[in-house]
């Protein structure tokens, strides 16, 4: 069994598609051991994606995660990560096939309507950015 964080971005809260998005997960098998709403402060967006921090987007990136109230949940499921990065699609709604999520939600490659962890590591240090372990349901 493997987790990954998905995070419901403020475009798709604010478009009224958060439903649709864990209803999709939901369908896919993919199970939600942890959920809940925030909204980012600045700062907290900025260490969120300090990955991106030389890049010329991130200062835009991270106006637009902390705009609004973000949805964070724990998908767990085998090879969660990539079934996750499937169903999403492309970053760029553009390359995006068509039945993905960012083909059906996204506006454009920044309001691209969810992000998925790249990489166990990564999902491993996204978790925990949000949630305690305690906080993750046992399924079993
Ligand atoms: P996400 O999967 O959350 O990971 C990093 C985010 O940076 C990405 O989705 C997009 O929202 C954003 N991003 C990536 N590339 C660009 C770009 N070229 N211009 C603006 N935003 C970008």
């Amino acid at each position: 069994m493997e987790r990954t964080l998905s995070i419901i971005k403020p475009d798709a809260v604010s478009k009224g598609v958060m439903g649709k998005i864990i209803d999709r997960f939901e369908r896919e098998g993919l199970k939600i051991v942890a959920m809940k709403m925030v909204k980012l402060t600045k700062e907290e967006a900025k260490a969120f994606y300090s990955v991106h921090r030389d890049k010329p987007f991130f200062d835009s990136l991270t106006d637009f995660m902390s705009s609004g109230p973000v949805v964070v949940m724990v998908l767990e499921g085998e090879k969660a990560i990539e079934r996750n990065r499937e169903i999403m699609g492309a970053t760029n709604p553009k390359d995006a096939a068509p039945g993905t999520l960012r083909h059906q939600f996204a506006t454009d490659v920044e309001k691209n309507a969810v992000h998925g962890s790249d990489a166990p590591e990564t999902a491993q240090r996204e978790i925990a950015f949000f949630f305690s372990e305690q906080e993750l349901v046992r399924l079993t």
